[in-house]
């Protein structure tokens, strides 16, 4: 399998309106507390290559709010898990607060990740044989610095949510847009400095997309969380300060997209 790589486009930066009184908690001070740079990523099945990722290149600003947009199977989340240190870039570099990827050892990584970035996945990975309530507090436990869990934030999550009355129930008990809103709660409850959420209304109503973007929208202005949101859907994107693109691997400018 061939394919001609895309010439190469980074996008630009979105609006200066990130003031230092946005930065977060967990944050050095840096310009960009993401910063992607040539990333490339190509997976081997046997003889066959598929290239996922062609020479993405952005950069995110402490505070801000940005969506990612493109069809089904255009690299969102190989982007994500590569932003996330969950899988290595075969090209190109990642910068978290400065710090690049590949430069830390496996433990290094590990650590940083769990600090410093929450995760809300496409398929949710709630651990099994825990409640719900067990998945938000093993996630604290392996985040937090020994601190203890914020009930009270704990409590203003979950009616946010409407998921009060299933905390004591385990994943297979809960509907998939339940899951996909205790996958929210346990993210946001360890206040990352950084939320990467792929697709976290992709199972939600209405009601419920509101509510998680609401609480997304208001996370990221109350604490200064960096929000990156990975969805199909418009009306979720228009939530975000800018909106990149993705058309088969690559960030397109929105102006060679049309209407
Ligand atoms: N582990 C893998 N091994 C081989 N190919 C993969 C793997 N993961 C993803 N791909 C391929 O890489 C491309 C990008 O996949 P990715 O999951 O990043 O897309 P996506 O934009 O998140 O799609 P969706 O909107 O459906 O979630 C697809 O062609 C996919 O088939
Ligand atoms: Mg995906």
């Amino acid at each position: 399998m061939s394919f001609q790589p895309a010439p190469t486009r980074s996008a630009n930066i979105g609006p200066a309106n990130i003031g230092p009184a946005n930065i977060g908690p967990a944050h050095t001070g840096l310009a960009n507390i993401i910063e992607a740079e040539h990333l490339g990523k190509t997976y081997k099945i046997g003889k066959l290559q598929v290239p996922a990722l062609i020479d993405v290149s952005f950069a995110v600003k402490p505070g801000e709010f940005v969506s990612i947009v493109g069809p089904s199977g255009s690299g969102k989340s190989t982007l994500f898990y590569i932003l996330g240190g969950l899988t290595r870039a075969t090209t190109g570099h990642v910068r978290i607060d400065g710090v690049d990827f590949a430069a830390l050892s496996d433990g290094e990584r590990t650590r940083m990740r769990k600090t410093k970035i929450g995760f809300v996945f496409q398929k949710f990975n709630l651990l099994p044989t825990l409640t719900a309530l067990g998945n938000i507090e093993i996630a604290h436990e392996i985040a937090g610095a020994g601190e203890p869990l914020d009930r009270n934030r704990l409590h203003e999550l979950t009616e946010m949510l409407g998921i009060g009355g299933r905390l004591e129930h385990r994943p297979s008990e809960l509907s998939g847009g339940e899951q996909q809103r205790v996958a929210i709660l346990r993210a946001l409850v360890t206040k990352p400095a950084i939320l990467l959420a792929d697709e976290p209304t992709g199972n939600l109503d209405t009601k419920n997309s509101e509510a998680v973007l609401s609480m997304l929208r208001h996370s990221n202005k109350t604490f200064g969380q960096t929000v990156l949101m990975i969805t199909h859907n418009p009306e979720a994107a228009a939530f975000a300060d800018r909106t990149l693109l993705m058309r088969d691997g690559a960030l397109v400018e929105p102006e060679l997209v049309g209407p």
